[in-house]
């Protein structure tokens, strides 16, 4: 089996993305070495921020027998990047060994409920392309993961860890473990009242005003588009 990871974070190589679908790699190719049956496991990873390669990147697309897009949320939806990246994908609506097609999409708000339209969006386009669907992996709140203690990344580093083992067994998602990683699909009350209390002291908006301040970018926090 040839998989291909599309990673469409606009961060590439330095995205949360990235150090999520490593984990999952890591235990993809864990399962290839003790899988006798499917010792011909192989996995490749492509970086979507390389638009000028978008030629090298259809060929992947073409010759995967499984692809999995892999990317943050933006706006409720996909980066330009991946979706640059789609529109690219239209010559090949039916063709024949179309690769069957996974997703991953991660956000910085917890709650699931803000990628179910994307999820939606992405179940018509395999649809369309004429790719088998293998589901979408959605986790919520990892904006954080780069700068949290290891305590605090165990449990998620450790389910794409096992996605990816499973990945490598069976060729599919594990639902099991799709359902623990969207287990917030809308905060419940007690958790509001915490957000709502680091929000009022300042606590919630702290790691985005330093990423804020790291770029230059802190005084412009309110800026908003003039009308004439
Ligand atoms: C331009 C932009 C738009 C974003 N839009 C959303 C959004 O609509 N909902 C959300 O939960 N997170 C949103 N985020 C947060 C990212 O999804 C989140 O930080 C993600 O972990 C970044 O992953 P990456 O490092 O792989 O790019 C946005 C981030 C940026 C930079």
């Amino acid at each position: 089996m040839k998989l291909t990871i599309f990673n469409g974070s606009p961060r590439g190589k330095g995205s949360n993305t990235k150090i999520l679908m490593d984990h999952f790699c890591k235990g993809f190719n864990a399962a290839a070495e003790v899988n006798a049956v499917e010792n011909n496991l192989k996995v490749n990873v492509a970086y979507l921020v390389h638009t000028d390669k978008m030629e090298e990147l259809l060929e992947l697309f073409e010759e995967a027998d499984k692809v999995i897009l892999a990317f943050p949320l933006y706006t409720d939806c996909v980066p330009g990047i991946v979706k640059y990246f789609i529109e690219q994908l239209e010559p090949l609506c039916g063709r024949e060994n179309n690769p069957d097609m996974g997703f991953v999409v991660q956000s910085g708000f917890p709650e699931a409920v803000h990628s179910r339209a994307v999820e939606k969006f992405l179940e018509k386009l395999t649809r369309r392309l004429g790719c088998k669907y293998l589901g979408t992996v959605i986790k919520g709140g990892v904006e954080g993961i780069q700068v949290q203690p290891p305590r605090m990344t165990r449990e998620l580093f450790d389910s794409f860890y096992r996605l990816g083992v499973h990945f490598g067994k069976t060729g599919a998602f594990d639902e099991t473990i799709i359902r623990e990683l969207a287990k917030w699909e809308r905060l419940p009350g007690w958790r509001l009242v915490l957000y709502k209390f680091a929000a009022f002291t300042g606590i919630a908006n702290f790691y985005w005003n330093s990423q804020l301040k790291k770029n230059n970018a802190y005084a412009e926090s309110f800026a908003k588009p003039e009308y004439r």
